[in-house]
C-alpha cells in the first residue's frame, strides 16, 4: 500500500494532509525517513510520524459534534487554544472534515477515517451545508434573490444558492441558506455583499445530516444511515 494510503488508514490525517506530511520529511519507514508518498508499505513495516509509531488502524469512528463558538476546527493549533477534537472521549486519533470559523457554531463531523475525509472535502464535491445566519437588518426578495443567483465574492461568483427567511425581529433577521462550496468566510462574505452582515452563524446542516437537538458542546456518534448516506454521496461523486 502507498505511504500515504497507509498514513490516512491509520488515521493520522486526511489522504490530502498526509502527503504534505511525507513531503516535510516527518515520516519514517524503518528508521528511514521517506518523503515519497508512493513509497511501498505493508503492515509490517515500522512507520513512524514525528517519531511516534503508526499502525493500520481498522476501526474506523465516526462523530458529529456542535461546535460551540470560541473553538478551532483544526486537530491541532499552533497557539494551543481549544480545538474540535478536544471535546471527544476517545483514545483515537480524530480529526474533522472540513472547518467552521471559530466565530460559528454548529455541525462539525470529526472521523479517523482519512478516505472518507478526503472524498468529502474535495471541492467539486461538496455537500450542500445549512446554515442558520442572524443577520443585521431584513433582507429584501430582491437581496436573497441575488444570494440564491450568486454574488461577486473575492472576485468570484458563487453558486446557485438558497435563502429564506425563518424570522423577522426588530432590527435583525434568521436567514436559512444552503450553500454547495465551502470557500473561506463564505456565508459572511455573502452577507456582507447585500449588506446584511452577519451577527451569529451556525451550520444546521451537512447533507441531509440534521443537528436536531444536540446540545453546544455534545457529540454523538453518526448513526448507521447517516454514514451509509455520506459514504453513498462521495463515491456517486467521484
Ligand atoms: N461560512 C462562513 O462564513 N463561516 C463558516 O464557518 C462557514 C461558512
Amino acid at each position: 500500500m502507498r505511504l500515504q494510503k497507509f498514513l490516512a488508514h491509520s488515521g493520522v490525517a486526511s489522504r490530502r494532509k498526509s502527503e504534505e506530511i511525507i513531503f516535510a520529511k516527518r515520516v519514517k519507514v524503518n528508521g528511514e525517513i521517506i518523503d515519497n508518498p508512493a513509497h511501498d508499505v505493508d503492515e509490517n513495516d515500522i512507520v513512524k510520524v514525528d517519531n511516534r509509531l503508526v499502525s493500520l488502524n481498522e476501526k474506523n469512528l465516526y462523530y458529529l459534534l456542535n461546535k460551540p463558538t470560541g473553538v478551532v476546527s483544526t486537530a491541532s493549533d499552533e497557539k494551543n487554544r481549544i480545538n474540535v477534537v478536544d471535546f471527544i472521549e476517545s483514545d483515537e486519533r480524530l480529526y474533522p472534515v472540513g472547518r467552521l470559523d471559530m466565530d460559528t457554531s454548529g455541525l462539525i463531523i470529526l472521523t479517523n477515517d482519512g478516505d472518507l475525509t478526503n472524498k468529502l472535502t474535495h471541492p467539486r464535491y461538496e455537500l450542500p451545508k445549512t446554515y442558520l445566519a442572524r443577520v443585521r437588518g431584513i433582507p429584501t426578495p430582491k437581496e436573497l434573490e441575488e444570494l440564491q443567483n450568486g454574488v461577486l465574492i473575492d472576485g468570484k461568483k458563487t453558486k446557485k444558492a438558497s435563502a429564506n427567511i425563518e424570522r423577522v425581529f426588530k432590527h435583525e433577521s434568521l436567514v436559512k441558506i444552503t450553500i454547495e462550496e465551502g470557500r473561506n468566510r463564505q456565508v459572511r462574505k455573502m452577507f456582507d455583499y447585500i449588506n446584511h452582515p452577519v451577527i451569529t452563524l451556525k451550520r444546521i446542516k451537512i447533507g441531509n445530516i440534521d443537528i436536531g437537538n444536540l446540545l453546544e458542546g455534545s457529540y454523538r456518534k453518526l448513526k448507521k444511515e447517516e454514514l451509509d448516506y455520506l459514504k453513498n454521496f462521495s463515491n456517486e461523486n467521484r
